[in-house]
């Protein structure tokens, strides 16, 4: 699909992009999207350890006819690029996921829905139609656990990402300091936050409060807000042991894909557990705030899978230059996760389908740049 000219002039990347959906949500929103955790350590090593990647141009290499469309899981991608899985996306605006699920179809791209997406999984199936993956936080109530993975096998999902990560309860400090909760508590404080941007405020009138549609079914009758909502978190936050995983392989008879991985020896042992792949990824800086970046650890994750295990990384990419960045280091594909939700948020559905035309169009000029005509170049422009 070709870029929109005039959105082009007025978003010409995924930077002024953040700048002005940021502008557009209240203090609330934004702080939960755009914040990592503690002091923001992890998002901000995420970005220096990407611009720390340099790589070399080849001026009189052929890349004349350049190509980035590839194969992963069995499926053809127009680009190396997905939308990662975002619990809440639609409090960025309403309905960010459906029409990032939409614009990904369009595409020919991956869009991951996240447990705590708040449409269903089978509405955002419909809309990303093949091109949908479902994230799973497995539930530890077991009725609910198969209740969900037969859901989205039903839906038609083929790949299944089991994100691993979460092993135990989180602090985030800023969510705790805004009292976040969903539907949020409408005190002064957060009525201020809301009157300050009439745009998403009537956005939200618009469509109303999005709930937690994908996994309300599950909640107890007679629980209010506050216990809803603990109810939920407490529901998924658990350790996956590979015992788990196992499981998980076994019943589950399409692609498995492991989010949250960092350590090479993890990586050989999901690897060797059956999984179809990993996602090297330290949950964009909002788990722990020491862990390292993907960026960081793909080379020795590389190594140590050997070169056919697809490797999937992501935190920090904002530009079609990073997306080169991380494939020279290792990756066979990447995800980015608040450009997208951002995208939707400054430019409303529209948005969904520039950002990934840009990121198309920055991936073809760097891969000029570089002398590249296909992904594989890319291995060997890594300097370093
Ligand atoms: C607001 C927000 C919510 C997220 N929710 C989930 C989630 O529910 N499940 C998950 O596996 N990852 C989740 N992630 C992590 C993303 O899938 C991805 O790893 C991360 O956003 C990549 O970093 P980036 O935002 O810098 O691209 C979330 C990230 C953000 C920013």
């Amino acid at each position: 699909m070709a870029m929109d000219a005039s959105l082009d002039r007025r978003f010409p990347c995924a930077a002024d992009i953040e700048r002005a959906a940021l502008r557009r949500m209240p203090k609330f929103i934004r702080d939960y999207v755009f914040c990592g955790m503690g002091l923001g350590g992890g998002v901000r090593r995420n970005r220096e350890a990407l611009d720390a990647v340099r790589l070399m141009p080849r001026y009189l290499a052929d890349a004349d006819n350049i190509a980035f469309d590839t194969e992963l899981f069995g499926q053809h991608y127009d680009a190396p690029f997905g939308v990662a899985p975002v619990g809440m996306g639609g409090l960025a605006w309403p309905r960010a996921a459906e029409s990032l699920a939409s614009a990904a179809s369009r595409h020919n791209v991956p869009f991951a829905a996240a447990t705590f997406t708040m449409a269903s999984l089978e509405s955002l199936r419909d809309h990303a139609q093949s091109c949908g993956w479902f994230q799973f936080y497995r539930p530890n109530i077991p009725e609910i656990e198969e209740d969900l993975l037969n859901r989205a096998r039903t839906a038609g999902y083929d790949v299944l990402i089991v994100t691993v990560d979460v092993p135990s309860p989180m602090r985030r400090d800023h969510d705790i300091r805004n009292g976040f909760s969903v539907p949020p508590r409408f005190d002064l404080r957060t009525a201020f936050e809301i009157a300050a941007c009439p745009a998403w405020a009537m956005a939200m009138a618009g469509s109303g409060f999005p709930v937690f549609e994908n996994l309300v079914r599950y909640v107890p009758a007679g629980l209010g807000r506050d216990a809803a909502m603990a109810f939920l978190s407490d529901l998924v936050i658990g350790h996956i042991t590979p015992e788990i995983l196992s499981d998980l392989r076994a019943r589950w008879s399409g692609k498995l894909v492991v989010k949250g991985i960092l350590d090479p020896d993890e990586a050989v042992r999901c690897r060797d557990l059956g999984a179809d792949g990993i996602i090297i990824s330290n949950h964009g800086g909002r788990q722990l705030e020491a862990a390292p970046c993907a960026s960081e650890m793909l080379p020795a994750i590389r190594a140590a899978v050997g070169t056919d295990f697809p490797l999937i990384a992501d935190g920090g990419v904002r530009t079609g230059l990073d997306i080169c960045r991380m494939l020279a280091l290792g990756a066979d594909f990447v995800l980015m996760g608040r450009p997208f939700y951002y995208g939707v948020a400054a430019m409303g559905e529209k948005g969904a389908d520039h950002i990934m035309a840009l990121f198309k169009e920055e991936l073809r000029c760097v891969m000029g740049q570089l002398g590249c005509a296909t992904l594989p170049d890319l291995r060997d422009r890594l300097i370093g």
